[in-house]
């Protein structure tokens, strides 16, 4: 198939991309790529393998030797590490965490841009993350910024693991919005950032089919 475009959407945890990206893939027919469940799977690879995830250099030295693949199973995409589906197990806070640190080494993140370009190449592509616009599909067709107030991406957070029967306390769930947003923010490699060009699409008073309808209103303009 001729590639014909690219969307690129980033912002902060809790934000919107996922539930977004996966809706308008689906609207224009496009591969969907949720990139942070790529470092979400890399970050359980280290904590199951032992490795102290606060040490940078020990991080380092398993960039490219974890064997994570995704897959696309009934539209949804489903992430493993050497062949093991992963995709639920990916999703806990001590996953969160993890994530976090080891997305900030630069040798890690060299490895997973390489691999995000490899599975879109030729694809009409919607992919989400942090760097997206700014690193990995610098010449995107849409750069979209989706942001929400912190206080609102810890109330969505809430409802959702309220739905999944592990409810844990607004106070609790806030303060961890607010550190990962200064870590991903503050780390030197390739930090959360709108790219220049960028669309800042703001959802703290969207509903999810709002922002569908934004961003879709969007693509159709730029993406034809
Ligand atoms: O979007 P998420 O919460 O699933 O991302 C998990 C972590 O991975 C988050 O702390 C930031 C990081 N990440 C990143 O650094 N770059 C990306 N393109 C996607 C995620």
């Amino acid at each position: 198939m001729k590639k014909t475009f690219s969307i690129a959407i980033d912002g902060p945890a809790g934000a919107g991309k996922s539930s977004v990206a996966k809706a308008l893939a689906k609207a224009l027919d496009a591969m969907y790529l949720d990139t942070g469940a790529m470092y979400r799977a890399f970050g359980l690879a280290l904590l199951r393998m032992g490795v102290d995830v606060t040490d940078p250099a020990a991080v380092a030295a398993h960039a490219g030797n974890t064997d994570i693949s995704v897959d696309y199973v009934d539209g949804g995409q489903r992430i493993y590490i050497g062949g093991e589906d992963v995709t639920g197990a990916i999703r806990s806070p001590e996953v969160s965490a993890a994530a976090s640190l080891t997305s900030a080494v630069p040798e890690v993140r060299e490895e997973m841009v390489a691999l995000q370009r490899r599975i879109a190449e030729g694809h009409n592509v919607i992919m989400d993350g942090r760097d997206i616009g700014t690193v990995v599909l610098p010449n995107a067709t849409l750069k979209v910024y989706l942001t929400a107030s912190a206080e609102e991406r810890a109330r969505r957070r809430c409802r959702e693991l309220e739905e999944k029967g592990a409810p844990q306390p607004y106070e609790q769930v806030l303060r961890e919005i607010e550190e990962r947003d200064w870590r991903d923010t503050h780390r030197e490699a390739s930090p959360l950032k709108a790219a220049e060009d960028a669309v800042i699409v703001d959802t703290s008073d969207m509903s999810l089919d709002e922002s569908v309808s934004a961003l879709r209103a969007l693509a159709e303009k730029t993406c034809g």
